[in-house]
C-alpha cells in the first residue's frame, strides 16, 4: 500500500513536469515536490528489500532470454519517442544520452538482432542528420544495420484549420501522407479539445504512424528521458503478441472506481488493470490498438470529466492523486487497456519491474539481477537526476571513473557525461561501427 501510493505521486510529477516548470513560482508545487524528494528516498530503500523477489518472478513470467536458439533469430525491434522539434536547447540533452545508451545496449546485442531508433518530429534538424538518422525511410529487410530513423510528423498543436475551408494541416512534408494512417475527424477534436495537453503527440504518433513500424517483431514506446539498459540486449516479450506496460502511479482507489463507472457510460468492457504506464514493450499491433483507444477515451475524458478550470490547470495538483487533468493520456491508457484486455483479449501485462525504472539506484546487482530493461528519470533531484545533470551539477565528474560501476544510477550518469562529451559525429560513427559488425 505504502509502496503504490509513493509510485502514485512519482509519475504524477513525470507526466506533469513541463506544467511545473511553467509554474515555478507556485508554492504549491515547490512544497508538493519537496515531500516528493522524501518519499523518493524512502522509496528507493523500500525497493531494496521488496524488489529482486518479486521482480524475478516476473521476469520469467513475460520476458523471453536470449537462447541460442533465438540468437539465431532475426528479431527486429524499434524505439519510438516523439521529439519536439522546437525545443532542441531543453530536449537534445536526452536525444544524446538515449542514443548513446541505445548504442551501449547494441555492444550485447546478437549480431541477428536489429533495433532501430525511430524520432518522430516536425523538423529534420542539423543535430539529427549528424547523428547520423536518416530521413522518412521504413526498415524494409532484417539485414539493413540498425539505424535512427527519423520521420516528420506535424504535431497536434500545430495542426491548424483553415477557417474558410475547415480543412486541417495534417502533414509535416505533404509527399509521405503514405507513412501515415490519420483518421481525419478525431485529429480536428483533438486539436480542438485538448491540443494544449502535452503528452497528446507520444500517443498520437503511435494511432498515425503504423505504417511506419508495423514491420518490427517488437517495439518499445518511450519518452525521451530514458536509459536503455544493456538487459535490455537480452529480452524481449514471451510471445509477438504480447505487450508489456511500464511503472504507471496514479490510481487510488477513488478514480478506479471512476474510471470503471466511466467506461461504463462509454459502453466499454473493464478489467481491473490499475497504474499502467506510459512505457510499452510490444506487439506494434496492439500498442497501435491501445494507442488508438486512448485518444478516444482521452476526447471523452477531457469533454466529460473535467471542468474548464482542471483543463485551464487552474487546479494545479490540487486534487492529485485522486484526479488529475495532468495524467489525462494515463486515465485514457488506463480505460483503453481495460478495454482491449476483455473485449480483444489482447496480451497486455504490466512489467512494472522491468520498465520505467529508477535512475537512483546505486545497488550494483540490482540492473542484472532483475533485468531492469529501461530507465526512466524521475522528478527528483537525487543522482541521477536530468535536472542536475541539465544544470551542469555533474560535468566535474569523469565517466571513466563509472565504468566499472554496475549500478543503475552510475549507468544514468555514465551515459549522460559520455553523450555530452562526445560529438554528434562520434557518436554517429560509433552507430557506424555497431552496424558493420553486426554484417560483417
Ligand atoms: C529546422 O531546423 C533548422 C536548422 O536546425 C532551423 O534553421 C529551422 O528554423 C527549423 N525549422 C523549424 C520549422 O523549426
Ligand atoms: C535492405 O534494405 C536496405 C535499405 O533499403 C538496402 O540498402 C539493402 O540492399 C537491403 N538488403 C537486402 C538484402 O534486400
Ligand atoms: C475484478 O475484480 C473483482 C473483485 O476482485 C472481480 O469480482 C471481478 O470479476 C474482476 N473483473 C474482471 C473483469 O476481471
Ligand atoms: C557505484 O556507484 C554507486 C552510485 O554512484 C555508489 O554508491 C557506489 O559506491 C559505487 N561503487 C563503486 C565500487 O564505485
Amino acid at each position: 500500500m505504502f509502496k503504490s501510493k509513493i509510485r502514485e505521486i512519482d509519475n504524477c510529477a513525470d507526466e506533469s513536469m513541463p506544467l511545473n516548470t511553467l509554474s515555478h513560482k507556485n508554492l504549491k508545487f515547490i512544497v508538493f515536490f519537496l515531500i516528493l524528494v522524501i518519499f523518493l528516498c524512502s522509496y528507493v530503500v523500500f525497493s531494496f528489500i521488496n524488489n529482486s523477489f518479486e521482480s524475478s518472478k516476473q521476469s520469467n513470467l513475460y520476458l523471453r532470454p536470449r537462447s541460442p536458439n533465438l540468437g539465431s533469430a532475426f528479431v527486429q525491434r524499434a524505439i519510438l519517442i516523439f521529439y519536439p522539434s522546437n525545443q532542441e536547447q531543453h530536449y537534445f540533452p536526452e536525444i544524446r544520452w538515449l542514443y548513446r545508451s541505445w548504442i551501449e545496449m547494441m555492444k550485447d546485442e546478437s549480431r541477428n538482432w536489429r533495433t532501430d531508433l525511430i524520432i518522430y518530429t516536425g523538423n529534420y534538424s542539423s543535430s539529427l542528420q549528424q547523428l547520423g538518422c536518416v530521413l522518412n525511410e521504413i526498415r524494409s529487410n532484417s539485414t539493413e544495420q540498425p539505424q535512427c530513423r527519423v520521420f516528420l510528423y506535424l504535431r497536434l498543436s500545430a495542426r491548424e484549420i483553415d477557417t474558410r475551408t475547415e480543412k486541417q494541416r495534417l502533414f509535416a512534408n505533404v509527399h509521405r501522407k503514405d507513412l501515415f494512417d490519420i483518421n481525419i475527424q478525431r485529429s480536428i477534436l483533438l486539436y480542438k479539445n485538448v491540443k494544449k495537453y502535452d503528452y497528446i503527440d507520444s500517443v498520437n504518433i503511435i494511432a498515425e504512424s503504423y505504417p511506419t513500424y508495423k514491420y518490427y517483431n517488437f517495439i518499445l514506446k518511450t519518452d525521451i528521458d530514458v536509459f536503455i539498459t544493456k538487459q535490455f540486449a537480452k529480452f524481449i516479450p514471451v510471445t509477438n503478441a504480447a505487450l508489456l506496460v511500464g511503472l504507471g502511479g496514479y490510481s487510488t482507489p477513488f478514480n478506479t472506481r471512476r474510471l470503471g463507472r466511466i467506461a461504463r457510460d462509454m459502453n466499454w468492457q473493464h478489467a481491473n488493470m490499475t497504474n499502467i504506464g506510459s512505457t510499452w514493450y510490444g506487439s506494434p499491433y496492439v500498442a497501435q490498438r491501445i494507442a488508438d483507444l486512448t485518444l478516444d477515451a482521452m476526447l471523452h475524458l477531457s469533454d466529460n470529466e473535467f471542468a474548464q478550470v482542471e483543463r485551464d490547470r487552474k487546479l494545479g495538483v490540487l486534487l492529485w492523486p485522486d484526479w488529475h487533468y495532468g495524467v489525462l493520456s494515463m486515465y485514457g491508457t488506463h480505460l483503453a487497456v481495460n478495454h482491449l484486455l476483455v473485449s480483444e483479449k489482447l496480451g497486455i501485462k504490466r512489467a512494472n519491474q522491468l520498465l520505467d525504472q529508477s535512475t537512483t539506484d546505486p545497488d550494483p546487482n540490482n540492473i542484472e539481477k532483475n533485468n531492469r530493461l529501461h530507465l526512466h528519470c524521475w522528478h527528483t533531484n537525487k543522482e541521477f537526476s536530468k535536472f542536475e545533470f541539465k544544470a551542469g551539477k555533474y560535468n566535474n565528474i569523469h565517466p571513466r571513473t563509472l565504468i566499472h560501476n554496475t549500478s543503475a544510477q552510475a549507468y544514468a550518469m555514465r551515459i549522460a557525461l559520455e553523450s555530452r562529451l562526445m560529438t554528434l559525429d562520434e557518436l554517429a560513427q560509433r552507430l557506424k561501427n555497431i552496424g558493420t559488425s553486426k554484417t560483417k
